[in-house]
């Protein structure tokens, strides 16, 4: 054979290798409404930049017929590329190759990904279009899942990993997403869920589609399993792409630095917050009134909306933002916004990213319901996570802190660097209205018009207590700041925590309430 002919031979091998699974398969998938394997890579990667791996692994398995089939890539293509220009590892299951199930040389190409990511500190993206394990390699596809998963952990905090959820990602395979950092879904062709309807209703006799199962609403809204929800395939790309602005690519860097740029002018942040204390508003224009550009990236925005999370800019640098949310359940904490933010916050210290959090709540959410859900052991999550963060850790009240709420919003005695209060704030151990009932109980009872009485106890206890400046009288709050100057006095914190240090004991690592 000569140099032409080798060269013929290999292209040849190629384009049809990249066929995946066949024009049926192809034809298919498109019919869904969905784009192949290949091209939602090149559509998230930058022009030209990708580079495919192992287009060649061939499968060794021999039961149930795999003897005579040939599956093109083992069903998954995988390679390095760019974003920005700057490096990505990434895979993407193949549907129309075996419905992208999870065969051993298929999960060994997974792996290979994966290992060469967390070697070269860059992040990872895997594309979820798949059937789960592969039924006819039995134990080998398991195994397969295991080596996953593993991996998934080690490079936990050190990488960026991102899943894609862009078809099914049924069984074993949704253990993947789960356990990295950003799940992103996509509606109508998202499907994750453990036991598909078929299963359900052979076991429990129960019939339910795989959208009202695990749709991407489902995960988007109800479970908190997905991170950012689209619309279309090409929406979620650019969603992935414009997160990728704002997280570092390993956790030994920071994000990239954007030209400073002040907040859009409607965004008034004196207007917002109204001075009735039981008026709700919304804590989104607040954080629009203090990024760069009022751009802010909400992360989880369709789940637990009483706490907000995300991403801004203060002088072009990346920061995290917890915010409590007035506009819904008036911002309370509970199981769901607690298990949002602690997760949020791990995030951001993993990656050296600042953590701002913007104080309006009543406290934890009361009931028995949530008491037996696991309030204690949730709530306890976010305790730990402001804790445990050495990150530069930022807070502003702005009306109502009350008792257990107040401590967990990465108060002073948390360890928070530093704590800014409006003058309208009310940091206390609940309500004045609540208060005077019950420490005064007895007199209003007793007195002959008890409304009046307890209408003047109500606002004794507001002078004494609902107010910042007892609590700034103890340096828990550095300093009550006017409305007009928060983004001024967040700046000099963040420029002057620039070189934080903060050294925990020695230990192995600690137990969070999981
Ligand atoms: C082998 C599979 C497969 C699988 C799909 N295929 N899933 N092959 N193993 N797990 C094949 C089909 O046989 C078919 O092949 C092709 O992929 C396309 O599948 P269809 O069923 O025609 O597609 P569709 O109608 O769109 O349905 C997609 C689906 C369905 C909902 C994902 O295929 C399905 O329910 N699959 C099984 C899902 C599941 O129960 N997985 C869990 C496995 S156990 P042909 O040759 O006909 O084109 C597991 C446990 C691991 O994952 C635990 C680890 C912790």
């Amino acid at each position: 054979m000569g140099e032409n002919d080798k060269t013929l031979e290999l292209i040849k091998r190629r384009l049809d290798a990249q066929k995946g699974g066949g024009d049926q398969a192809i034809k298919k998938q498109v019919a869904m409404g969905k784009l192949t394997a290949r091209e939602r890579i090149t559509s998230l990667l930058d022009n030209e930049s990708f580079h495919e791996y192992d287009l060649f692994v061939e499968h060794d398995a021999r039961e149930f017929g795999m003897d005579r089939k040939i599956l093109a890539g083992d069903g998954v293509v995988i390679g390095t590329g760019t974003m920005y220009g700057s490096p990505v590892c990434i895979f993407a299951q193949d549907f129309t190759v075996a419905g992208g199930s999870l065969g051993l040389m298929h999960a060994r190409k997974i792996t290979k990904i994966m290992d060469h990511a967390l070697k070269m500190r860059v992040p990872l993206i895997g594309i979820n279009d798949s059937g789960g394990a592969r039924i006819q390699e039995g134990v080998n596809s398991l195994a397969g899942y295991g080596e996953i998963f593993f991996r998934n952990t080690q490079a936990s905090g050190v990488i960026p990993q991102i899943s894609v959820i862009l078809g099914p990602c049924a069984g074993g395979a949704v253990y993947s997403p789960a356990l990295t950092d950003f799940v992103f879904v996509v509606d109508n062709i998202s499907k994750m869920f453990i036991t598909g309807p078929s299963v359900i209703k052979t076991v429990l006799g129960e019939e339910i589609s795989m959208e009202e199962l695990g749709g991407a609403r489902v995960h988007s809204e109800i479970t908190g399993n997905a991170h950012f929800f689209a619309n279309s395939e090409t929406e979620c790309f650019e969603q992935i792409k414009k997160l990728c602005t704002f997280i570092p690519w390993n956790n030994t860097q920071k994000a990239k630095i954007f030209p400073a740029k002040p907040p859009k002018k409607k965004y008034n942040i004196e207007k917002i917050v109204p001075l009735d204390p039981r008026e709700p508003y919304d804590m989104k224009d607040i954080l629009k009134s203090l990024v760069d550009d009022s751009d802010f990236l909400e992360v989880q925005e369709l789940w637990a909306k009483n706490i907000i999370i995300g991403f801004g800019r203060i002088d072009g640098e990346t920061v995290g933002f917890v915010a409590n949310q007035p506009n819904y359940l008036a911002g309370v904490l509970d199981v769901d916004s607690s298990d949002k933010a602690a997760r949020f916050i791990r995030y951001c210290d993993a990656f050296n990213i600042p953590v701002i959090t913007l104080v309006d709540l009543p406290g934890y959410l009361p009931g028995a319901d949530q008491e037996h859900a696991g309030v204690i052991r949730h709530g306890a999550k976010i305790l730990y996570a402001y804790s445990e963060a050495t990150v530069p850790k930022i807070t502003v009240i702005f009306r109502k802190a009350y008792g257990g709420g107040y401590i967990a919003m990465n108060s002073r005695h948390l360890n928070a660097d530093f704590v800014f209060a409006w003058p309208n704030a009310e940091i206390a151990v609940m309500g004045p209205e609540g208060a005077a009932n019950i420490i005064f109980r007895k007199e209003i009872m007793e007195a002959d018009d008890p409304d009046k009485v307890r209408a003047e106890k109500v606002e004794l206890y507001k002078q004494k207590f609902a107010n910042p400046y007892v609590a700034a009288a103890k340096g828990y709050v550095d300093a009550v700041i006017e409305p007009a100057e928060t983004r001024d006095h967040l700046l000099r914190a963040l420029d002057i925590s620039e070189n934080k240090v903060a050294i925990g004991p020695e230990k192995k690592h600690g137990i969070p309430p999981f």
